[in-house]
């Protein structure tokens, strides 16, 4: 075996800046490549041929479970999609076990699970790559996307403004991270109590990004490139009327939309609750790329595949 770190993909961060240049640039390439091709065709190089990905979820989804199948597919390999209970994980064995006995079967491993600690445990267990299909905490393979989604309609991300309205979650953490690596502005504009986690922005901060917290949803869209907004309530996360409430003034609305740069875009990882973060007439609107950004689930992980299997350097 090889003494080279196995390239697990859990954030942003710990790959770097270089490394996730050269995964969006891979992604882009291929892209245009593979343009009006059958989407079942295996790219001509076939770079993961013979090569397994298990992809494990304790949480529903339809992006990230049909994007890693096609991607496998389309770079020559294949997919196991695994529940979480339909495996002994489900009836206790633990994740430590786990992940030795499906590093001696599969070549990496994507998981979407609760608790981040989850994730952080199966990669130090684990003998072949781990990639992040979300957890409580971060959604680094959705960014992946919207960077690739953003470099795509307004030329690149660096100087670049983006406004998060609405909760302080999984995707706004990982949002403030690209931005303190990739040089743009992140203006986080959500109510009070609903803040993303305070580490995150101190350590974007650190590391040289701007992040700006406010209150004022208008503020936060004044000027931007990008608007971007999610669920107000993730999954595992508690409803109530409160929370509603507090987010209704974070609604994107038309009305909005036009306090924001001419060229905006507007984002969103989906799915949707139309008419509560979003109104349809945004989501459905001239600005918004949210089915672009969903396509590109499926470019982005590609190159991220590639990247954890050493098919693609830094
Ligand atoms: N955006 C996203 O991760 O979607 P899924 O929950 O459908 O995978
Ligand atoms: N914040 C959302 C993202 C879904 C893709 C959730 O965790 O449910």
């Amino acid at each position: 075996m090889s003494n080279s770190p196995i390239r697990h993909f859990l954030d942003l961060t710990t790959p770097g800046v270089p490394a996730i240049k050269a995964m969006l640039a891979e992604a882009r390439r291929r892209k245009d490549a593979r343009k009006g091709q059958p989407k079942g065709r295996v790219d001509p190089d076939r770079p993961l041929d013979g090569h397994v990905l298990a992809s494990i979820f304790e949480k529903p989804s339809t992006r990230t479970r049909v994007s890693f199948d096609m991607a496998m597919r389309q770079l020559g390999g294949s997919t196991l999609t695994l529940s979480s209970s339909e495996l002994q994980l489900g009836r206790g064995e633990t994740i430590a076990d786990t992940a030795q006995v499906l590093s001696r079967m599969v070549d990496a491993i994507m998981i979407r699970t609760s608790a981040h600690a989850k994730i952080e445990e199966l990669a130090a267990y684990a003998s072949v790559p781990v990639v992040n299909g979300l957890t409580d905490f971060n959604h680094p393979c959705q960014v992946m996307a919207d960077l690739l989604t953003v470099e795509e309609k307004l030329g690149g991300v660096e100087g670049t403004t983006w406004a998060w309205l609405g909760d302080g979650n999984n995707m706004t953490h990982s949002i403030i991270e690209a931005g303190s690596l990739l040089g743009f502005t992140v203006r986080v504009a959500v109510p009070e109590g609903y803040d993303p986690e305070p580490a995150v922005i101190e350590a974007a901060r650190k590391a040289g990004g701007k992040v700006e917290l406010l209150r004022d949803p208008r503020a936060a869209v004044e000027g931007a490139d990008v608007v971007v907004t999610d669920t107000w309530v993730s999954m595992g996360q508690a409803d109530s009327e409160a929370k509603m409430a507090a987010m209704m003034p974070y609604q994107v609305t038309a009305e909005l939309m036009a306090l924001a740069r001419k060229e905006a875009i507007f984002l969103h990882c989906l799915p949707a609750h139309r008419d509560e973060e979003a109104t349809s007439e945004v989501i459905d609107g001239p600005q918004s790329v949210v089915f672009d950004e969903a396509e590109n689930r499926l470019h982005a992980q590609k190159a991220v595949l590639l990247w954890c299997l050493g098919r693609l350097n830094p």
